[in-house]
């Protein structure tokens, strides 16, 4: 343990660390988050979570071009022109880059250059290189940020936002992109969504750091509460998550929006033989890399971690790649809290009632969550994508690059595996004892079987008559 971060002993208002631990549970070893040292360490919020508080909106004015390239790339891509314009700029010494506030919107502006560089022409006209004076500073901002030279959750959400009215409050009608690609206003709803949702996170973060404490300390009534915090604060991130469509055109995002977040590693460049992008200046090999994707918002997967939701192993493996492209502050934090004490196991421990409710409290709001979620996709990508027949029988791929409808309801139907049984012989009672909806889905299919069944006796009978 380092020597700045808290012991248990030190965090406990009573004394009981030293005795009547959980059965199974060695606490002695357990890094602990402390909410004081959460903003020093992990660079978050309680009332930003991992958004970035005040990000830079401008530049010296050394990097004006690329700013002016940043500042018109609607119109650039739009009329085509933003290859031109590239291609025209010179090679700008990316050490003159002083303070990390403006590495990273340095980052963030040469990602958004670079989806505009590639997607210009749609799949059809896919250039095989970044131009140098793209690549090479993107790459040493990549290098010095300690983040991937692509479009993330990072560059597209957490450090990519402005209030539009400083004297109004952060709400998704006073917020605004710093620099945008081309799909107007509903990409700016689209971001500023996720950016409210990631916002509503930070009371939840800072309560897990209180509910891991209060499990090394033994304190019930502090878990207790610290777990209905966390509740209340994912039941308001899916309250954000719902507001997607009240700005956001499902068509405008499917035709307009998505293409253009969409990597390197999209299956169009294999399609033309490219296994990605060749950076010049910095490799001759093509960079496959992924494209901006929410999938990559350390929210849920701090949630998964704190609460000892374990998916299966082929979602793990396409959560932990998601995991490649958090700012490396953050992912320390997610390593933190699955290291911390296990709050899960502390409560199924316990068999302490208001306990198990409080938890199964969170697993319904985080089920929750994933369920609209589930909804907006089938809403803003599987529906659109059922109007050209092209589409049938497509398997889908996110921008981030996954077949991603068995991976979402693959996690969906780990949160619901997660609950507290009142029945502990019943692996599928939710909340209250209620059936899960995979329980559910199990008598529905043993009903069709059942009636597929009749059907085809009545037919063979009457046949025989
Ligand atoms: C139009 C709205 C949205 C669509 C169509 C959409 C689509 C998707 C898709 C396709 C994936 C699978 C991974 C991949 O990208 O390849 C995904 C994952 C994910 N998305 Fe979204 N998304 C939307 C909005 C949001 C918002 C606003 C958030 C808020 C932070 C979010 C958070 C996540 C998370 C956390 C995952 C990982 C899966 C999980 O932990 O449940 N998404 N999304």
């Amino acid at each position: 343990m380092s020597s700045n971060r808290p012991t248990q002993g030190a965090l406990c208002s009573n004394d009981s660390t030293t005795e009547g631990k959980p059965n199974g549970m060695d606490l002695t070893e357990t890094p602990l988050l402390a909410r004081e040292t959460l903003h020093e360490r992990f660079e978050v919020t309680e009332e930003f979570g991992f958004v970035s508080e005040c990000p830079l909106t401008t530049l010296p004015e050394y990097f004006q071009p690329w700013t002016d390239i940043a500042n018109n790339l609607q119109q650039l891509v739009l009329q085509k022109k933003i290859r031109e314009a590239v291609e025209k700029l010179p090679l700008i010494d990316h050490n003159k880059l002083t303070t990390k506030a403006e590495w990273i919107t340095a980052h963030m502006i040469l990602a958004h250059i670079a989806q505009g560089y590639v997607w210009q022409n749609g799949e059809e006209g896919i250039p095989k290189v970044l131009p140098k004076s793209i690549a090479v500073p993107f790459h040493a901002c990549s290098e010095y940020l300690q983040i991937p030279a692509n479009m993330n959750n990072f560059n597209g959400v957490l450090v990519n936002w402005k209030l539009k009215d400083c004297n109004k409050a952060v709400n998704v009608e006073n917020l605004d992109r710093i620099t945008t690609l081309i799909g107007g206003d509903d990409e700016v709803w689209f971001f500023m969504v996720a950016l409210m949702v990631e916002k509503k996170f930070g009371p939840a973060l800072y309560a897990i750091a209180d509910a891991q404490q209060a499990v090394s300390c033994q304190d019930d009534k502090k878990l207790e509460s610290a777990l209905r915090v966390i509740e209340t604060a994912v039941h308001e991130m899916e309250e954000q998550l719902k507001r997607m469509k009240e700005g956001n055109d499902p068509s405008k995002f499917y035709d307009v929006i998505r293409p253009c977040l969409a990597g390197w590693n999209d299956p169009v460049f294999k399609k033309r033989g490219v296994d990605g992008l060749i950076y010049e200046g910095v490799s001759e090999k093509p960079i496959s890399l992924p494209g901006g994707t929410s999938a990559e918002s350390t929210t849920l997967s701090t949630l998964d971690a704190a609460l000892g939701i374990s998916h299966r192993p082929e979602d793990e493996i396409i959560c932990e790649d998601f995991k490649k492209y958090m700012p490396p502050k953050h992912r320390e934090l997610l390593i933190a809290v699955t290291k911390g004490p296990s709050i899960r196991k502390y409560v199924l421990t316990k068999r302490n009632p208001d306990l198990d409710a409080a938890y199964n409290g969170c697993l319904e709001a985080v089920k929750l969550f994933r369920n609209t979620h589930l909804q907006l996709v089938a809403r803003y990508v599987i529906v659109p994508s059922r109007r050209n027949t092209s589409g049938q029988g497509r398997v889908f791929v996110g921008t981030g690059g996954t077949g991603f409808m068995q991976f979402l309801k693959g996690l969906r139907d780990s949160t619901l595996q997660a609950f507290i049984r009142k029945d502990p012989t019943d692996e599928n009672f939710g909340i209250d004892g209620r059936k899960s909806s995979i329980t559910s889905y199990r008598l529905l299919a043993t009903a069709g079987v059942i009636s597929v069944f009749g059907i085809a006796c009545l037919a063979f009978f009457r046949k025989c008559r």
